[in-house]
């Protein structure tokens, strides 16, 4: 049999590099504050670390606006602090994963600023422009943070195409200097060690702006194969796509075991789904409990020995999943290893988003307190467009980016131990009652759930090959499947709400082991506490 790729058995760890942890005290996380707490992290058991955007920046949207891929971001520390990082996460077994934005730059770099001076710059194809008239956008296109997609140029007399901010143009992909130019600095990476990359929103990359085309356009399959074929596939790299717009159909493609293109696909189905059918995140509603069900199964299914998932709840962009679809009050400590159990257990690479571990919550702040150029834009359009504001701050604190964006909780000193003074973004004022310290080493704590589900996917290999089936698909509490590989089943029983419910799954031999529990232990077989969760396995 040929030996499996090394990222489909490892558990990756994402970090928000500002939010971390700050090692020279000016409030904004860095890199030597990632390389101080490795020990943790290889205490937590993970072997790779996906670190959003380092490189220079001007900030607009966080990093995501690239102003020099070659470069690390002042604000982070400098390029030895990166080969100090992948030196120091290698001694211990982890792989550094860099987080690529490649369908934008920002408008600070080198390529825009020559791009703007004239249409036979050699640079100016490396961005989308179209000719147009003053204050008539070629088209309605919608930008994600709100407003036109276009904007004006008035020394050129022409506009340019950007999916998110003003500040973050859109590449042209059609151009091929720019992609060899892409392909070089990647190769750069590669050389300096890293493990592999994250690709923001690299579904967007092929577009057809005119016919209103803004993911997986004309030839997006071909820039993919090439890109890979260019970088990745010269060495033993893990490549993940961020793709809003993925079906399991795209996946197959995507993440194809050919390894022509990635290794796996990061898809949002599933984590899309408490929303008004067909309006915006914003726009609130209870999740839908057996949809949800219907989608991982999906997902599962049709991606078994055909592509490659990745498994997840929270990241930078996406409140957090204890206080979203658990329970951040009464019930927080078992819901949190609930909602954790429930995904490990799938096929797939898991994603932990720092602090999930820990159970980190949500937070209300006030508005001048948010940060994030997405809340903010979202703020200013429908206070325009007439909504209440009270209705306005719920949709905000349900769902703002910044609530995965607050410092790291480390210890319950000032600050929560993330920095000597006073950092970028508020604190979560319970860090005092959730913290990396009071946990570690706590057999009851939410870590050691994670450290328990981490060390069981490298020690039972029916975790990687294991045939996912669903149970009780129409139960509308519980959520039950089971791994099946040639001699071992594991079963996932997890009560997803706040009530005690019936079991509705048959019990396991007597000899089945429980591997994992949200409570300290299981309890009778017939009944599921609130949020009660149960791991077993068992020989065939
Ligand atoms: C991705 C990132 C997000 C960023 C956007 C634009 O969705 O995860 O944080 O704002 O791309 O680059
Ligand atoms: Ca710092």
């Amino acid at each position: 049999m040929q030996k499996e790729k090394w990222w489909k058995s490892t558990v990756i760890y994402q970090i928000y590099p500002r939010s971390f942890c700050d090692s020279n005290g000016d409030g904004i996380g860095d890199l030597q504050g990632i390389v101080s707490k490795l020990d943790y992290l290889e205490t937590l058991g993970i072997n790779a670390i996906w670190i959003c955007p380092v490189c220079r920046s001007p900030q607009a949207d966080n990093g995501y606006d690239v102003s020099d891929y070659q470069d690390i971001d002042p604000m982070f520390g400098n390029l030895e602090d990166m080969e100090t990082l992948i030196r120091e996460a290698k001694k211990r077994d982890i792989r550094i994963v860099m987080d690529l934005v490649l369908n934008h730059s920002s408008d600070e770099h080198r390529w825009f600023v020559e791009a703007k001076k004239s249409k036979d710059n050699p640079y100016h194809d490396y961005y989308v422009w179209r000719d147009g008239v003053e204050g008539a956008p070629p088209n309605d296109l919608k930008a994600a943070f709100g407003g036109s997609a276009w904007e004006w140029v008035p020394e050129l007399g022409q506009y340019y195409l950007h999916q998110f901010a003003v500040k973050q143009p859109d590449l042209n992909w059609d151009n091929p200097t720019l992609r060899r130019e892409l392909y070089d600095m990647i190769n750069f990476w590669i050389v300096k060690g890293v493990g592999g990359f994250l690709l923001d929103v690299i579904d967007l990359i092929a577009k057809d702006p005119d016919n209103g085309v803004t993911f997986n356009g004309p030839h997006l399959q071909d820039y993919l194969k090439e890109l890979s074929k260019e970088t990745f596939q010269r060495a033993d790299l893990v490549s993940v796509g961020e793709a809003w717009g993925a079906t399991p159909e795209l996946a197959k493609l995507y993440s194809n075991p050919d390894g022509s293109e990635l290794s796996m696909v990061f898809q949002f189905e599933h984590i899309v789904l408490d929303q008004i059918e067909g309006k915006e995140k914003w726009d609130l509603a209870p999740v839908p409990f057996l949809k949800l069900k219907e989608v991982f199964k999906r997902w599962q299914k049709e991606l078994f020995g055909q592509g490659w998932n990745s498994l997840f709840w929270d990241n930078h962009d996406l409140p957090r999943i204890v206080s979203r679809w658990g329970d951040d009050g009464a019930y927080r400590v078992e819901s949190a290893k609930m909602l954790a159990i429930l995904l490990h257990g799938m096929q797939g690479t898991p994603y932990i988003y720092q602090g999930e571990e820990l159970g980190m919550t949500n937070i209300k702040l006030s508005l001048e307190d948010y940060q994030d150029i997405e809340t903010l834009g979202m703020y200013k359009e429908r206070i325009e467009a007439g909504y209440d504001k009270d209705e306005i701050m719920r949709s905000i604190y349900a769902k703002s980016r910044d609530n995965a964006r607050t410092p790291m909780q480390w210890s319950d000193a000032e600050n929560a131990g993330f920095s000597t003074v006073t950092p970028w973004m508020k604190v979560n004022p319970n860090y005092k009652e959730i913290n990396a310290e009071s946990q570690v080493g706590d057999v009851k704590s939410v870590f050691h759930c994670y450290q328990k589900l981490i060390a069981c996917r490298k020690e039972y290999p029916v975790f990687l090959d294991g045939e996912f089936e669903l149970l009780c698909e129409e139960d509308e509490a519980v959520f039950a499947y089971t791994r099946t590989d040639e001699s071992t089943q594991l079963l996932v029983v997890c009560n997803f709400y706040g009530e005690t419910v019936k079991n509705p799954v048959e019990k396991p031999n007597d000899a089945a082991t429980l591997l994992v529990c949200s409570y300290e232990d299981a309890g009778e077989w017939e009944t599921l506490r609130p949020y009660e969760a149960r791991m077993y396995l068992y020989s065939l």
